[in-house]
């Protein structure tokens, strides 16, 4: 399931076949007949050995009620058009159920999400606590800072089936935005575009589910490959940038309505494990775009268009900068802030574990720039308000129960702030 525009939302799901799918809405009131929904299905071939086909669908909705909760099932139907039951392709999945967002209004206009990434089927620490929080309707979407399934292509793609079954609590019930990372990069990121083809990147104008942007309420959210750094041919990584670049500057024409720009992509631009090429030789490429261009890269961007903050993942650990720009602090302050600060929330849990961090007795190696920082499984909760957003990382312990809250920071931005913003966003497009 997606956010999609103007509360509509689409529906996904995998089956073996292309027959067909109804939906039921059950709404409040329990009554509602069965309704066939606008559906797209197709067939992808899987890279391996084996040449699997994989059936892809997409079911999607009229514009939805606000505020409104509706349970829904998936059923097949024969290609006639009639029932499928009790034939071989018969399917029929339990219920599930979603919320739609309120109206924006004055004073009602907050919402809350979830950020994560690098989440696998094994060692999936987070997502118990993540299937637990659906039926809460606290959060209105999980933002997936990339790596999911490790990996979706493995085993002839048996394994992406496996993580999508895996996660089906959590995907079926709660909107999701997936950003790619290096391990969806395998058959030039066939299980990524399919899977995820519901992504609203068509809506945003680009080619595919690798970047797409969204307003929701008082934020303008895009997602951003950062695989095309060094999966790409320079051509795409312009393609990339260009389109970035495009998307900023529309967004920044909409600041006095949509205040807030969050870009989320894989991954860091800044990370503190120095031993690491990640953290080093390949952060400093995906600022600032050597070897195309030095002065073309992703932070080149998120600093030209006054973009308030970087969620990635990667590196399996949290770390929140103070305000950063060129590999310097800007300042400790989070109060209209003049540059763009970045969270890493990559310790969703997989097979790999968390990352270390290095040694840190010696604390003139410290980045200056490092707010904060965490080594366990832990999560991120965005709530983003007209004039603030307040970040909560949460600790998830070993056994998937809630741990201590971990990290917490305030950013508030004036509409003096907003203005100067968009004004000097304006200025360098
Ligand atoms: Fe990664």
């Amino acid at each position: 399931m997606v956010i999609g525009t103007e509360r509509t939302v689409h529906l996904s799901h995998n089956k073996f076949t292309l027959h067909g799918f109804q939906m039921v809405k059950l709404s409040e009131s329990n009554s509602q007949p069965w309704r066939q929904l606008k559906r797209q299905s197709w067939t992808f071939v899987d890279g391996g050995e084996a040449q699997h086909t994989q059936y892809m669908h997409t079911l999607s909705t009229e514009t939805l009620k606000p505020a409104t909760i509706y349970s829904y099932r998936i059923i097949t139907i024969g290609d006639d058009g009639e029932s499928s039951e009790g034939t071989d392709n018969s399917f029929e999945s339990k219920v599930f159920e979603l919320h739609t967002p309120a109206k924006s209004s004055k004073g009602s206009s907050s919402f809350k999400f979830i950020a994560t990434g690098d989440i696998g089927v094994n060692n999936a620490v987070s997502m118990p606590l993540f299937k637990q929080f659906v039926t809460s309707h606290e959060y209105d979407f999980v933002a997936f800072v990339g790596d999911q399934g490790y990996n979706l292509d493995d085993f002839n793609g048996t394994k992406g089936d496996e993580y999508m079954k895996f996660a089906e609590e959590l995907y079926a019930n709660l909107p999701i935005l997936t950003t790619t990372g290096n391990h969806e990069q395998a058959y030039n990121f066939s299980h990524y575009k399919n899977r995820f083809d519901l992504m609203p990147y068509r809506e945003s104008g680009f080619d595919n589910a690798l970047q797409y942007s969204i307003n929701y309420k008082n934020l303008h959210l895009v997602s951003f490959d950062t695989e095309v750094f060094f999966e790409g041919s320079e051509e795409e990584v312009l393609t990339a940038l260009h389109w970035l670049e495009e998307d900023l500057i529309e967004a920044n024409k909409r600041r006095s309505k949509v205040p807030w720009i969050i870009v989320f992509g894989h991954r860091p631009l800044y990370c503190s494990v120095m031993s690491s090429s990640d953290c080093v030789e390949k952060a400093e490429k995906l600022r600032f775009g050597e070897p195309v261009d030095k002065n073309y890269g992703l932070e080149t961007l998120l600093s030209r268009y006054k973009v308030d903050l970087y969620l990635c993942g990667h590196k399996h650990n949290y770390e929140r900068s103070y305000p950063v720009l060129n590999n310097t602090l800007v300042t400790t302050s989070y109060h209209n802030p003049p540059s763009f600060f970045q969270v890493i929330t990559g310790n969703g849990g997989n097979y790999e574990g968390c990352d270390k961090f290095d040694d840190m007795t010696n604390t003139a190696a410290i980045p200056k720039w490092l707010g904060n920082h965490y080594e366990g499984y832990g999560f991120t909760t965005v709530e983003v308000s007209r004039n603030r957003l307040d970040l909560h990382h949460y600790e998830v312990q070993e056994d998937g129960t809630l741990g201590d809250l971990r990290d917490q920071v305030r950013v508030h931005k004036t509409k003096g702030h907003v203005k100067k913003q968009a004004k000097l966003a304006a200025e360098a497009a």
